[in-house]
């Protein structure tokens, strides 16, 4: 039975994170990006959130769905994925929201060899960012949502 008092959380991924489970697994694990909605609804319920994870290779939607949020004042835990390091779009999409953001990767990029992966652009608008824990950190990042949204 759905929790009819569930605070509204989207979980949005963005690009190559639908191939979780067959993309890079020594760096982004096993866990596929089915089974990572399961967890995350599973996660979200357990701590009264009714979370909605959605995943797009399109930066545009991506665009869209954080322009809604702000509008709806939905909390959002989000992996922008490549578009973390370059979008200016995302950044001006995070930066109107209110209810509070949550950044998180699977891998932790700071420490990754590219350089361009050393700069997000989430970051600024991020109350907190979860990275380097794979796919618990989805967990850590409801975690952080839960207790401010909490208080
Ligand atoms: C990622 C890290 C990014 O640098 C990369 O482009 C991704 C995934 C992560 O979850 O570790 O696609 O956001």
């Amino acid at each position: 039975m759905s929790d009819p008092d569930a605070r509204r959380v989207l979980v949005l991924n963005g690009p190559n994170l639908g191939r979780l489970g067959r993309r890079q697994p020594e760096i982004y694990g096993t866990t596929t990006h089915d089974e990572l909605v399961t967890l995350c609804e599973r996660w979200g319920a357990e701590r009264g959130l009714a979370v909605e994870v959605r995943q797009t290779n399109h930066e545009g939607v991506m665009v869209d769905w954080l322009n809604a949020a702000a509008d709806e004042q939905v909390p959002v835990v989000l992996n922008a994925a490549a578009w973390t390091h370059y979008s200016y779009a995302v950044y001006d999409a995070c930066a109107q929201l209110e209810a509070p953001l949550v950044e998180v990767h699977l891998s932790d990029p700071e420490t990754r060899p590219e350089p361009w992966r050393h700069h997000s652009v989430v970051r600024p608008h991020a109350l907190e960012v979860v990275k380097g824990h794979g796919v618990e950190g989805y967990r850590m990042a409801l975690d952080v949502l839960a207790a401010t949204l909490r208080t």
